[in-house]
């Protein structure tokens, strides 16, 4: 018998079995790994935090259940194999990739390294807020610099702030941006690395460049084979659909990886997440997938919204911004009670609501909900 076999015949549905409270009797373990990881507990669907809808590929859930026999040890020799895998692909060696629990400890980890007397955080206004949580406990000097009025990082005064005073310097680029969705059109990325001088660090975020269509933005992973002061991190929550098992990686220069590395817990990632990405990674069958069910979510949400006549910014993402008219707070209620978990707050632009797109079944419920809520004048 194979090991899944058994696991399937015995052990784990022994477990589960045994767990009343789970309501799984029939086949619990494919009623594990088979539920779409779209609905919570109380069956709202999740529109709040960007995840995949799709759930992870056929292909990962044989890994994860393949991995849970070896789940009493420790994870480097399977760490090791996927590292090489990764290099592999992106043509780096090994020592260029830093592994971590998701790609927030990725970021945890340049916050921490790069902190110094006197050093700046340059970020755009809104963007994804770790970075801002993470440097709390440092000794930065946090720079917010608005998005510019089509949504792009302003570059121009992002430079001005991160080289003016000749101090360290760490400047997050997300791109996508999160929470707008909207892309910072690349080549004036590049310009400003080609020129930037050693005291400024990127720290460039990928997480939803498999999204992109726009052949404006593309990755800035080229650099990393030319400068020291670049870092490129990347997911397998978001088009992989792993947000709940956890795993990132940075790549960048053998030195500074080995820098970011200090910063790492030991054994960060486990077994079950690093089959999973293993057997995801470059998986065509799901990265089409996951892009297409995104695309005609999209484009019905846009659809609707713009039915609605209500205003959203341009999207290059598995999410989208769009205004809404009154309290914020009393929207995302309203929501939640016909069953939509949507949004959180993105100060300044507290009269928008972040919208992260379901499957399309989902989208048609949301976008009937929407126009019921036009009909009541709630928005
Ligand atoms: C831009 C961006 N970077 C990083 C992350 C963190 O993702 P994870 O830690 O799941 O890899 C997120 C999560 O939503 C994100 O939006």
């Amino acid at each position: 018998m194979r090991r899944r076999e058994f696991i399937r015949a015995g052990t784990l549905s022994g477990i589960v079995a045994g767990t009343g409270a789970l309501g799984v009797s029939a086949d619990p373990l494919s009623a594990l790994v088979a539920a779409p990881g779209r609905r919570t507990s109380n069956d709202s669907v999740r529109l709040n935090s960007n995840e995949n809808p799709l759930g992870i590929s056929p292909a990962a859930k044989d890994a994860v259940i393949e991995a849970i026999t070896v789940a009493n040890r420790y994870p480097s020799d399977q760490q090791a194999a996927l590292v090489t895998k990764l290099a592999a692909a992106h043509e780096v060696s090994e020592n260029q990739i830093v592994v971590g629990t998701g790609s927030a400890e990725v970021l945890q980890m340049v916050v921490q390294a790069y902190a110094a007397p006197r050093a700046k955080l340059v970020m755009a206004d809104p963007t994804y807020e770790a970075v801002t949580n993470y440097q709390r406990t440092e000794a930065y000097e946090l720079i917010k610099v608005p998005l510019t009025t089509n949504y792009e990082h302003d570059l121009d005064r992002m430079r001005e702030a991160a080289e003016s005073s000749g101090h360290p310097a760490l400047v997050y680029l997300c791109n996508p941006n999160n929470p707008t969705a909207t892309i910072t059109p690349s080549a004036a990325i590049d310009e400003w690395i080609a020129d930037a001088p050693e005291h400024v660090f990127f720290l460039s975020d990928e997480a939803y460049i498999e999204y992109v269509e726009d052949q404006r933005m593309w990755s800035s992973l080229p650099w990393i084979h030319k400068k020291r002061n670049i870092v490129v991190v990347k997911t397998f929550s978001k088009i992989y659909g792993m947000a709940g098992l956890r795993l990132g990686y940075g790549i960048a220069h053998p030195d500074t990886a080995a820098r970011l590395t200090d910063f790492a817990s030991r054994n960060n990632a486990n077994q079950i997440a690093i089959a999973a990405a293993g057997a995801s990674f470059r998986d065509d069958e799901l990265i089409t997938k996951s892009r297409e069910v995104n695309r005609q979510s999209r484009e019905m949400t846009e659809a609707t919204l713009d039915e609605l006549g209500l205003e959203r910014m341009p999207t290059q993402a598995n999410f989208l911004m769009h205004r809404i008219s009154g309290d914020l707070a009393t929207y995302r209620n309203r929501m939640a009670d016909a069953g939509f978990l949507v949004g959180r707050d993105f100060p300044p632009k507290l009269d928008w609501n972040r919208l992260s797109f379901g499957l399309p079944e989902d989208m048609g419920r949301f976008c009937d909900t929407l126009r019921d809520f036009r009909k009541k004048g709630w928005i």
